[in-house]
């Protein structure tokens, strides 16, 4: 599976502003700063495709970008990559419903296209409060939740096993999916992007 074409479609802060089309659609959700501009970049192999800073806050709106994937069969396959704002700024514990603005979570309520929310943990640091509250939320409301640890390439490869596991415990996966269920992703050398893609790939065409 791979991705042929890339590019901006819209831009939202309330339903009404949300793309029309009805294209499937997988988001990124994740405290601020933790990658998920950088990982969609990394997708997409665009760099500035979506805005990416070193400075927490970057990203304020519901931003979509509509790709094209090629199969193996050369069939195409068209969806959108939702970027969204990220959570957990405020140092305060957060309850999940606390943690993000009403038009976000408006957009898991109600985006009826939604196919996967790629939650996007930090690898070198268990989940803070809001991390556990906002995976728990989204697991209640029913939402297909991917968790995806980034920024890998600054651990040693020797501990990410290690890693996983005390996030996975953390967030109270359930036991039985905690191993195979968490990808590992650097958007610096790209690991973890086929993985991602084939999950990404098996939820597009079920
Ligand atoms: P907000 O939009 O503010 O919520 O942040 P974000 O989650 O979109 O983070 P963004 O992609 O803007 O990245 C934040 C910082 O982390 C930037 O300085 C990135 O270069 C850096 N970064 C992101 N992914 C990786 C990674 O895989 N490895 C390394 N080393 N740095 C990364
Ligand atoms: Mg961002």
């Amino acid at each position: 599976f791979n991705i042929i074409n890339a590019s901006y479609a819209a831009t939202a802060v309330n339903a009404s502003q949300y793309p029309e089309g009805g294209l499937s659609e997988i988001a990124f959700i994740g405290r601020s700063n933790v990658g998920k501009s950088s990982l969609i970049n990394s997708l997409c192999r665009q760099n500035g495709l979506a805005r990416t800073s070193r400075t927490p806050g970057k990203t304020q709106t519901i931003n979509y970008f509509r790709l094209t994937g090629k199969l193996p069969d050369e069939s195409r396959l068209e969806f959108m990559l939702v970027d969204l704002p990220g959570y957990g700024y405020a140092k305060r514990a957060q309850t999940a419903r606390s943690t993000w603005s009403k038009f976000i979570e408006e957009y898991w309520l109600k985006s009826t296209r939604l196919k996967l929310v790629c939650q996007l943990i930090d690898i070198r640091h268990p989940p803070m409060e809001s991390d556990i509250n906002v995976y728990q939320w989204l697991v209640e409301h029913g939402l297909n939740v991917q968790v995806v640890t980034t920024k890998a390439d600054k651990i040693t490869k020797g501990r990410i096993q290690q890693h996983i596991q005390v996030i996975a415990k953390g967030i109270n996966m359930p036991q039985l999916s905690q191993d195979g269920r968490i990808i590992t992703y650097s958007a610096v050398n790209g690991a973890g992007r086929d993985e991602l893609l084939d999950v990404i790939r098996n939820i597009l065409l079920k």
